[in-house]
């Protein structure tokens, strides 16, 4: 049994959660489980104290870094984006999804196709995951381009217009249309993961191999988390904003409710 004392945690109902459950409900924790060597991504179904056990860790001490680490940055990224005002959101997007993507695109092209080169032989698949890793960079380069040159600027725009000014009727069309490669992307990973066996790295995968795995979850992840900001929040509220009938000028309306970071009432049919 562990003798040492430690500060009390405030981790509520960790031991109900996996290590994967424990970094999306606290991003903080990632940091400490990479500091120890925990795999949240690949091996994030375990809980903390099978991750423990399994690589010899004191589990007070984690529980001890893992407060230490959600006191010192609190709530960081729990931004609630629901509430956040437009300009929050997009520049949330843009700055951390749509740079994420482009800071990853080139180390996880390299790694794929040097993977395939060196493991093809004994793992075949590999071939076709570089092939489809290819193809999902490919498909976002043009649809960031196309967010950021036209639809986030006229989001933007809109945000800033006058209480009761209705959004351009022509944004629904690009929305879908966004909407629809944004399923595209989707279907690519699933093949990713269907390919990497739910990012499962076979018993002879080299620290590449690993790396390229711990890579394709986190592009997973990541791009889950932008595309439902996308179509489920800043979509959603220009699509009401479009439907709903013009707010009069004298009273709070449905642009006036979003702009100030009001939630409107429903959301994505929720
Ligand atoms: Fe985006
Ligand atoms: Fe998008």
């Amino acid at each position: 049994m562990n003798e040492h004392t430690y500060p009390s945690t405030e981790i509520s109902g960790w031991q109900d959660l996996t290590v994967g459950q424990m970094a999306a409900r606290h991003p903080q924790s990632a940091r400490v489980f990479e500091t120890h060597g925990i795999d949240y991504c690949c091996g994030g179904k375990r809980s903390l104290r099978e991750a423990c056990e399994k690589l010899g860790l004191d589990l007070e001490m984690i529980r001890a870094d893992l407060a230490e680490a959600l006191r010192a940055a609190p709530l960081a990224r729990e931004t609630d984006w629901e509430r956040a005002t437009i300009a929050e959101l997009i520049d949330h997007i843009q700055t951390d999804h749509h740079g994420f993507i482009r800071m990853e695109k080139p180390r996880l092209i390299a790694l794929a196709h040097k993977v395939a080169r060196v493991h093809g032989s004994r793992h075949p698949e590999l071939e076709a995951l570089a092939a489809t890793v290819d193809d999902v960079f490919l498909e976002l380069d043009p649809h960031l381009e196309k967010e950021e040159r036209a639809l986030f600027p006229a989001f933007r725009k809109w945000a800033q217009a006058a209480p009761g000014t209705p959004p351009d009727a022509a944004f629904a069309k690009h929305l879908k249309g966004l909407e629809e490669e944004h399923a595209g992307i989707g279907k690519m990973l699933e093949t990713i993961q269907e390919l990497t066996s739910g990012f499962q790295p076979p018993e002879d995968a080299c620290n590449s191999y690993l790396a390229l795995f711990h890579g394709l979850e986190r592009l997973n992840a990541d791009l889950h988390e932008h595309i439902h900001e996308e179509n489920n929040i800043l979509h959603a509220r220009m699509a009401r904003a479009v439907s709903a009938p013009i707010a009069p000028q004298s009273g709070p309306g449905p642009v006036t409710a979003i702009r100030n970071g009001d939630p409107a009432e429903t959301c994505c049919g929720r």
